[in-house]
């Protein structure tokens, strides 16, 4: 939020969340086939058997429900879908389906079979969210006219279609919705070697000279994820063609990288602030998310969803009952020595 002294997200080159830049660039890098996507080999697996059942029925496909940390590529994920289905794909998202109209005419104007591709969808509001139920279920919509004891309900049936949903926050879907979804699948965050598939094959696409060192040293640094991974491809081309040859080495990522402040384990300099203030600040923790919220001023929902699940990932960071606990593992990236504690000992027992 601007001017209330936090930090935006958006200003940060390592978020995970979609920035004003990424837009063009990503459609053109964007696979069309299952067979072309990298990473994700179960969710990859469990689709190419319900994309192929539902061709061969020529139904449509049972509703989707993909989960998982942004810049996974869910978007891109149903994109795919629909061009192994041969069907076309309507995108919209849970925050701009306002009214039950903007449903209804999003549903009535899709052809048999389509994708309907509803981004953050933990985040539709009640009535959509209800008025989804019948259309999900039997393919038909209850419009409600007038309001009060004049009010009539109508059934308008609508094409047959599947619903793609994707959330970052499970957890905050109802149940009734969650149990329309014939099939729910949880994206994972990519390894290195599945990130370094990702930036060679960006590179080839934008005919970008890399070579496989200097595109591990990107993947490396990526947090897992394919939508960092290929910004910083962008920011590194920058830097080799205006300070170097061109051409992205090793050493040319180390340097473009080292300038941008992201450090080895793609970590940038607020991940390694939160580390830091736990490690050094409260002993290493356990301490609340608020307490860190706080003495970092920003917002404990900020830190607890785009910060934290990184540091968990990596092994550097735990949540426990009492509070957050920076690991061993943590400590060693920051460059401390775990068996020597500091002032009131960093791993107090729970
Ligand atoms: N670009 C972004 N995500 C990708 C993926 N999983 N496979 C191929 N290209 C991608």
């Amino acid at each position: 939020m601007p001017g209330d002294g936090k930090r935006s997200l958006d200003e940060r080159i390592t978020s995970a969340q979609k920035l004003p830049g990424d837009e063009g660039f990503e459609e053109s890098l964007r696979p069309y086939f299952l067979s072309e996507y990298i990473g994700q080999a179960r969710v990859k697996e469990n689709l190419a058997v319900y994309i192929e059942a539902a061709r061969m029925r020529k139904e449509p496909m049972d509703h989707v429900l993909l989960s998982g940390p942004p810049g996974l590529g869910k978007t891109t994920l149903a994109h795919v879908i629909a061009n192994e289905l041969g069907v076309g794909i309507r995108v919209t998202s849970g925050p701009a389906i306002e009214r039950a109209g903007d449903l209804v005419a999003i549903l009535t104007s899709l052809e048999d079979r389509d994708i309907l591709f509803i981004d953050e969808i933990h985040r539709l509001n009640r009535t959509c969210e209800e008025a989804l139920y019948p259309a999900m279920e039997d393919f038909v919509f209850d419009w409600v006219s007038g309001k009060g004891p004049s009010a009539r309900t109508y059934r308008i049936k609508i094409p047959r279609f599947t619903l793609v949903g994707a959330t970052t926050r499970q957890g905050l879907l109802t149940s009734p919705l969650r149990d329309r979804f014939g099939i729910n699948l949880r994206l994972e965050y990519y390894s290195c070697d599945e990130l370094l598939q990702v930036v060679l094959r960006s590179s080839r696409i934008l005919k970008i000279p890399v070579d496989e060192e200097g595109a591990r040293e990107i993947a490396s640094r990526s947090r897992g994820t394919p939508r960092v991974a290929n910004r910083l491809l962008r920011r590194v081309r920058d830097y080799a063609e205006v300070r170097k040859d061109g051409r992205i080495t090793r050493e040319v990522a180390r340097e473009a990288l080292d300038l941008l402040e992201i450090d080895e384990a793609g970590l940038d300099k607020l991940d390694q602030e939160i580390l830091r203030t736990i490690a050094y600040k409260y002993g290493g923790g356990p301490v609340g998310l608020a307490t860190v919220a706080a003495a970092l001023s920003e917002d404990p929902e900020t830190i607890e969803y785009v910060y934290e699940p990184y540091l968990l990932q990596l092994g550097f960071l735990e949540r426990t009952a009492r509070g957050r606990v920076i690991t061993p593992l943590g400590l060693k990236h920051l460059g401390s020595n775990p068996a020597r504690p500091a002032q009131g000992g960093l791993f107090p027992q729970a």
